[in-house]
């Protein structure tokens, strides 16, 4: 009865919004969202200057090819509690499944309106907005393709978490090497698939993903 409790309490501060998803839960909270690994395409520089819109490369006038997307989400702890300190390094391939990164070897080519690497921190009650292309997939060094994801490196000063977020409806989910091992690492592969959200601007699509820190 006391974890029902728990879970109303923190179902009352989370759903206070009809936007909020509904995060998994467990008897002491919110699932924490689950580690992964860095990759070997965590960046080797952040251009200045970039901000929370990455379609246009820092000092360039062109915009980055493919669908343009906005990602919000906020960051919580495990009651549902915003992390107003927590600082994002978000990193992807292009819409073409490449890299800004000398280690990646795939023969897509590079967007030269698009770096893929942004930092920024939270606001006060723990959002973010992140205005982006949808990644590509990509191969990976075994011969499979990765699924269309994002990379987030969340920090605070009690925690860090290292993701990946994936999109709903991609053919390539149910075979992608880390995501279709999640359910065997004891994770929900639907905690890391962001939701469609509303968005009123036409061509762009809006997608929703909390992160949730053990902090
Ligand atoms: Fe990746």
């Amino acid at each position: 009865m006391a974890g029902a409790v728990a879970a109303q309490a923190v179902a009352a501060t989370v759903g206070s919004s009809s936007r909020a998803r509904a995060e998994s839960m467990t008897p002491k909270g919110l699932l924490p969202t689950g580690q992964e690994t860095l990759g070997p395409f965590f960046p080797v520089r952040i251009a200045p200057m970039h901000d929370q819109d990455i379609t246009h490369y820092p000092g360039k006038t062109g915009r980055a090819l493919g669908q343009v997307i906005e990602l919000t989400g906020r960051v919580m702890d495990v009651k549902g509690n915003p992390l107003p300190n927590a600082q994002m390094l978000i990193w992807q391939a292009n819409a073409a499944g490449r890299y800004v990164n000398p280690v990646d070897t795939n023969t897509a080519p590079i967007d030269p309106n698009f770096l893929g690497v942004t930092a920024f921190g939270v606001d006060a009650q723990g959002r973010y907005r992140l205005r982006t292309v949808k990644p590509g997939a990509y191969p990976e060094p075994s011969g499979t393709m990765r699924t269309p994801h994002i990379h987030f490196d969340v920090a605070n000063a009690d925690y860090r978490l290292v993701a990946q977020m994936y999109f709903p409806g991609e053919a390539l989910n149910a075979h992608d090497l880390l995501l279709s091992t999640l359910a065997s690492r004891h994770r929900k592969p639907e905690d890391a698939i962001c939701k469609p959200a509303r968005t009123s601007e036409p061509n762009v699509l809006a997608f929703e993903w909390n992160i949730v820190l053990l902090t």
